[in-house]
């Protein structure tokens, strides 16, 4: 191998153009491929800004033409000579540098490379343990480079339009308590303080607050989380969370600045100016409407209630699930009469996956008749009162689902996904944000038997729901509000509690006894008695948001080193063992391995 020497890179793979004509170049990068064309070679030189086209003739120079012979795949080099126009019918429109090409007086080699385990020069699917086993290659495809640099925009964008609003952009350990967002912590063994442990912050929650406490009324982070949770297209166990906490605030100043951010980020990324405000919407209603807190709102195929019309109905199951208290309801699919039967048993296989014990349908006919497998259960009146709230006209297909309020709403709402997915409804460049408000502050949770704060412990309630917290602490709002974007949720924030005694209230309402209060977030009620200013805030789930912008189906796409599904590292072949006597050192008892045999 050879080494730079003397040489200096003169110019990107992407700078070249008629302009240089006759000038004297240097390049330096991949060789993405090699092509012989009688007697002489052309290699596509490829780094991080593109690509340039890079000539051995052999009439020109026999030496360095007898050297390219070896050049294969992935090779790095340098060349420097001079660009000359392409001949008449070889300009390549689609590459900004294809009017030239680079005529070479001098190669040096300055790596070889194996052959690489996947092609990076096609568009072809790779497994995604071989992609991330080899992030390092599966970086260098052009796609892939793409997203991080718009992930850099983004955050050069949001870090400008905070910094121009006074936020301090503030650090927050890492190595801390445990901070409850509603996952597993993972664990840091402490060595010096025997069989105690930090925890990875699930997000700064606490930090952030404390620092409104300090008074720096305006914070922001970009900030690594660790959360330990089953993992999903949308869910790393480490993410990136943009993070911010205000002081002396309502939830208009928060959307007011979150919209900005927003703004400032698609227009650095997209170039896209977005409209302000953004709509809004209360939890109440976007669960009657879409059996979601997070609706995808570019198409319609809206959740309609039957409950009141199908209450004493012939049909056996509706009527029984209405007299247990559940809900009927329904989609009306607007001129999808024409879907298969095979469809129709494909969605009904889909809903069940939701808990869904059927999916009734019917299929309205030309003249006003229902094609349908339970149309016979009913009296033309229940029929036309049924075809009345959805609304039918000939040519719709209706879908009904009846069970408990949970399984109707999730199964319908996943129904709905996935008919606009299949009916081609979704329009892949429409950005629909939403705010969805009034968030129930707790929820119970039948397993533990007990409350669980909704979004987290720390968010106030509603001041005129505050009296409930002892009575009926199920029925009690929260300051709580989330971003929405195309169905995910991107970000989630609330205005917290700032006093000790209110604290206490929600904490009581949570059955964790004064004792555990005192033992977890002790630190925390003791800053609320000294000053606590009225604060809130929100962050946002950074790959998620990178992950729409740049059109992508898994947040793995916009990071530069995710983890698979089952948390590992096909790269570094993390989580690994450790040695024996790592082990002692941290007071973990090495042997449980073999006492589990
Ligand atoms: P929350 O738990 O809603 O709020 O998290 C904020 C946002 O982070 C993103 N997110 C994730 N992204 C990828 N992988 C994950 N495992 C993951 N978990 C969450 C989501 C989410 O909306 N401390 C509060 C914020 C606050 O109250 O200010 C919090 O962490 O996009
Ligand atoms: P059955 O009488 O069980 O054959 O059901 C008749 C139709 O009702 C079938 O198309 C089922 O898919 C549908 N169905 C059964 N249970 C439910 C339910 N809980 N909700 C909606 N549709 C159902």
């Amino acid at each position: 191998m050879e080494s730079m020497g003397e040489l200096k890179r003169s110019h990107s793979c992407n700078d070249l153009g008629v302009d240089h004509i006759d000038q004297e170049v240097t390049l330096m990068g991949w060789v993405l491929r090699r092509r012989d064309h009688g007697g002489v070679i052309f290699i596509d030189l490829r780094d991080r800004w593109g690509m340039t086209q890079v000539v051995f003739n052999p009439e020109f120079n026999t030496e360095v033409h007898a050297k390219a012979h070896v050049l294969r795949s992935e090779w790095v080099i340098a060349v420097r000579g001079k660009v000359i126009r392409r001949p008449e019918g070889m300009v390549n429109n689609n590459l900004h540098t294809g009017e030239i090409e680079l005529l070479v007086t001098e190669l040096r080699i300055l790596n070889s490379s194996i052959t690489p385990p996947f092609p990076l020069d096609e568009d072809i699917e790779v497994s995604d343990s071989l992609r991330l086993q080899y992030r390092y290659l599966d970086l260098r495809r052009p796609g892939m480079a793409d997203n991080l640099i718009m992930r850099h925009k983004a955050c050069q964008a949001l870090r400008a339009f905070l910094n121009d609003e006074n936020f301090l952009e503030i650090e927050t350990p890492v190595l801390t308590r445990s901070t409850p967002e509603g996952a597993r912590d993972y664990l840091v063994p402490s060595r010096v303080n025997p069989g105690k442990f930090y925890a990875l912050p699930q997000s700064p929650q606490l930090f952030k607050q404390l620092l409104m406490v300090a008074g720096m009324d305006r914070y922001y982070q970009i900030v690594k989380c660790f959360r330990d949770e089953d993992l999903r297209a949308d869910r790393q166990p480490e993410f990136t969370q943009v993070d911010m906490e205000l002081s002396f605030i309502t939830e208009e100043d928060i959307y007011r600045i979150a919209e900005g951010v927003m703004k400032s980020l698609f227009a650095a990324t997209r170039g896209l100016e977005l409209k302000t405000p953004f709509p809004r919407m209360t939890y109440a209603e976007a669960m009657e409407r879409y059996g979601s807190d997070k609706p995808d709102t570019r198409f319609g195929l809206e959740l309609i209630s039957l409950t009141d019309v199908v209450r004493g109905c012939g049909f056996q199951v509706f009527r029984t699930v209405v007299e247990k208290g559940g809900l009927v309801q329904g989609i009306n699919a607007k001129g999808c009469a024409h879907l298969s039967r095979k469809d129709l048993d494909d969605l009904t296989a889909y809903v069940a996956n939701y808990g869904a014990k059927g999916l009734a349908w019917v299929k309205v006919k030309e003249d006003g008749e229902w094609q349908s497998p339970i149309a016979k259960f009913f009296t033309d009146q229940e029929r036309a009162g049924m075809a009345a709230t959805l609304a039918a006209q000939p040519g719709d297909l209706l879908f009904f689902v009846a069970d408990t309020a949970t399984i109707v709403r999730t199964s319908l709402a996943e129904l709905r996904l996935e008919l606009a997915r299949r009916l081609g409804l979704i329009d892949k460049n429409t950005f629909n944000f939403l705010w969805v408000t009034d968030f129930p502050l707790l929820e119970y949770d039948h397993d533990q038997k007990r409350h669980t704060a909704v979004h987290h412990p720390f968010t106030a309630p509603t001041e005129e729901d505050m009296a409930m917290l002892e009575s009926d602490p199920g029925k009690v709002r929260s300051r709580a509000y989330d971003l929405v974007l195309n169905g995910t949720e991107i970000g989630g924030g609330s205005l917290r509690i700032h006093q000790k005694e209110v604290q206490n209230r929600v904490f009581k309402a949570l059955s964790i006894a004064p004792e555990e209060a005192a033992d977890k977030f002790a630190f925390l009620l003791k800053a609320l008695e000294l000053g606590a200013p009225p604060h809130g805030g929100i962050a946002f789930g950074l790959d998620r948001l990178m992950m729409i912008i740049a059109g992508r189906d898994t947040i793995r796409d916009v990071i530069a080193f995710p983890k698979t599904q089952k948390a590992t590292c096909p790269l570094t072949d993390a989580p690994a063992g450790v040695a024996r006597k790592q082990l002692t050192e941290l007071h973990l008892r090495p042997d449980w391995q073999e006492e589990k045999k």
